[in-house]
């Protein structure tokens, strides 16, 4: 395992539905480490650029409609396998298909509406990270109980 950092976004249906302090939950108790966190509307260009891989899929107009309706929560999380990690916090693409005990098998339904984002490797990641935050924006520090969660 290597210490790696994740881009990962509350959608604006996370945000309208109250499920913020939900979803900060889960990742602060997997033990991963908040790096980075603002709220923002997301530019029509920001929203583009970041689903620059779907451009061609019949979903993207209507996906960055989605994603540019409202505040979005972006965060950066770090930890060991973190990319990977949040991912299987995350669940499945399609919500009905994703596990209970997931955030998207326990909080959504539709694929269109499925609450949050996550970088999906590492090089996305790096890429993500660049894309919506500053260098400054991103913090290093060592939490106080850290030799509490590894050897
Ligand atoms: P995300 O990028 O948002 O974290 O989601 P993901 O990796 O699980 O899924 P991805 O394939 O990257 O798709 C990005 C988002 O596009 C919407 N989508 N709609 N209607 C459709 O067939 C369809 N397919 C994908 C979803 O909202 C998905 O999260
Ligand atoms: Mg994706």
């Amino acid at each position: 395992m290597t210490l790696e950092r994740t881009f990962i976004a509350i959608k604006p249906d996370g945000v309208q539905r109250g499920l913020v302090g939900e979803i900060l939950l889960r990742f602060e108790r997997k033990g991963f480490k908040l790096v980075g966190l603002k709220q923002l509307i997301p530019s029509r260009e920001l929203a583009e650029k970041h689903y620059g891989v779907h451009r061609e899929r019949p979903f993207f107009s209507g996906l960055v409609d989605f994603i540019t309706s409202g505040p979005i929560v972006a965060m950066v999380w770090e930890g060991e396998g973190v990319i990977l990690g949040a991912r299987k916090l995350i669940g499945a693409t399609k919500p009905l298909e994703a596990e209970p005990g997931t955030i998207r098998g326990d909080l959504a339904v539709d694929i269109g509406r499925n609450v949050i984002h996550g970088s999906d490797g590492i090089e996305t990641a790096n890429f993500e990270i660049g894309l919506w935050f500053k260098s400054s924006e991103l913090n290093d520090w060592n939490p106080a109980d850290h030799c509490w969660r590894v050897e």
